[in-house]
């Protein structure tokens, strides 16, 4: 006789899907850097999960512990080997080889979460760790960051993989049991009763986790992609590193004409070539005498690209041959790149007209800390 028993308990199954959840958002808009705080929000929120699901695996239900599944890699090798032969046990919890991908997940979840916040932490110097690390070791976290991601990505394949095989071996819809609970087993067999006030406590906390990051960082630029009204200009996650340097002389002499380029954004080679130069300023006379030239030369080679810590700054000028020194910040092979999906028809729109308008998209242009959650693209 077999009776229903509750298997995967409310927070289990909440945990399960939100968990799939925030990867598979993470996945859908990792490309983008206009979507970096929707990513963000995910990977924390994800990091939270995880905390809950530790804790969950000595206080929740009974398949839900980890001493419930204690399997070696070696006993799940075994069992896929049944399994794919046709004569794998059923399990009423996880089997030795979902188990594995149980520990991968928990594990390659929280370093891909942690590996994500450092790079954030040191590229963008936002986030839970920001200005803990400098961009440089920013990008190496990154890069880290990437392929963990992938690594999980193909955890999550087998998974599926595994899950499928599973239902179709044993006649039973798992995807349904982590939707409803319940599955079928013997009369006798145990019955998850977890501490539910705890685990409704704990998820909750781990869902305010990322709600914080959602008032943050993340609502008032998905807000403005979206099309709703109210999201105000300006709105966006104020840059926490220092402040950049900043000149009145500068401002006046290099504003007037557009925006006032911050230095970072070329290095000091460029700079020096373009006040060299600047009796014919891309077709100008900018007419300067010795010593205002001077006062902004000064300005801008000593915070040229590379004596300054911006993440648009150390790209950029990584990104210029040693031999070269570009004129122009939008023909360095960084922004180059960053820009070239943008279609023709939005640079030729009226309230864009240059690519040298930066202050069109980057609403922190004036600043010169070109902030992901600071861009837009005109409508
Ligand atoms: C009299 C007007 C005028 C003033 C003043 C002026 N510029 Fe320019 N600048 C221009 C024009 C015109 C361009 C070309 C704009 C374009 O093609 O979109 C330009 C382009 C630039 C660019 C290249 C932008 C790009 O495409 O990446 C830089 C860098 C630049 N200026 C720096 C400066 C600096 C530094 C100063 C102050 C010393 C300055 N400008 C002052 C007129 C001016
Ligand atoms: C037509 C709109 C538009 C204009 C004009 C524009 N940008 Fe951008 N910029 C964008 C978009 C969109 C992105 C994000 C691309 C992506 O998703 O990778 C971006 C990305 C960047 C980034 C990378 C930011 C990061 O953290 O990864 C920098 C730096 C940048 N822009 C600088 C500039 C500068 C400097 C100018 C002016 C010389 C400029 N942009 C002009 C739209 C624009």
């Amino acid at each position: 006789m077999n009776q229903r028993v509750l298997v995967w308990d409310v927070p289990t199954r909440v945990f399960h899907w939100l968990f799939a959840l925030s990867f598979a958002a993470c996945w859908y808009v990792s490309e983008s850097d206009l979507w970096l705080s929707f990513h963000t929000f995910f990977g924390y929120l994800m990091l939270g999960l995880i905390a809950f699901r530790l804790v969950w695996g000595f206080m929740g239900g009974h398949y839900t512990r980890f001493s419930e599944f204690l399997y070696s890699p070696l006993a799940g090798l075994r069992y896929l080997r049944q399994a794919l032969s046709g004569s794998g046990a059923r399990y009423i919890g996880h089997n030795p080889a979902g188990s594995q991908a149980v520990y991968l997940l928990l594990a390659l979840g929280l370093v891909v979460g942690l590996t994500g916040m450092f790079a954030q932490g040191g590229e963008e110097q936002h986030g839970a760790v920001a200005g803990w690390l400098a961009v440089s070791t920013g990008i190496i976290f990154k890069e880290a960051h990437g392929y963990l991601a992938i690594v999980m990505l193909l955890v999550v394949i087998g998974h599926l993989a595994g899950v499928a095989m599973e239902s179709w071996l044993h006649k039973e819809n798992l995807p349904r049991s982590m939707v409803t609970g319940f599955k079928e087993a013997a009369q006798g067999s145990a019955v998850s009763k977890p501490h539910y006030g705890v685990g409704v406590a704990l998820l909750a906390a781990a869902i305010a986790f990322g709600i914080w990051w959602f008032f943050y960082a993340w609502h008032e630029p998905v807000a403005k992609h979206l099309g709703y009204g109210g999201a105000q200009p300006g709105l966006h996650v104020a840059f926490v590193g220092p402040k950049l340097p900043d000149n009145a002389k500068w401002r006046d002499e290099c504003g007037g004409c557009h925006l006032a380029f911050h230095p970072n954004l070329l290095p000091a080679r460029s700079w020096q070539k373009l006040m060299d130069g600047q009796n014919k300023h891309f077709g100008t006379d900018l007419a300067l005498d010795d010593a205002t030239k001077a006062a902004v030369l000064a300005f801008l080679l000593n915070n040229a690209a590379e004596h300054s810590d911006r993440e648009a700054a150390y790209k950029i000028n990584r990104s210029i041959k040693a031999s070269e020194a570009p004129l122009r910040i939008t023909e360095t092979p960084y922004w180059v790149k960053k820009h070239a999906e943008i279609s023709d028809a939005i640079w030729r729109s009226p309230k864009v007209k240059t690519k040298s308008n930066c202050g069109a998209c980057h609403e922190d242009a004036e600043a010169g800390t070109f902030e992901d959650a600071a861009m837009k693209i005109p409508k």
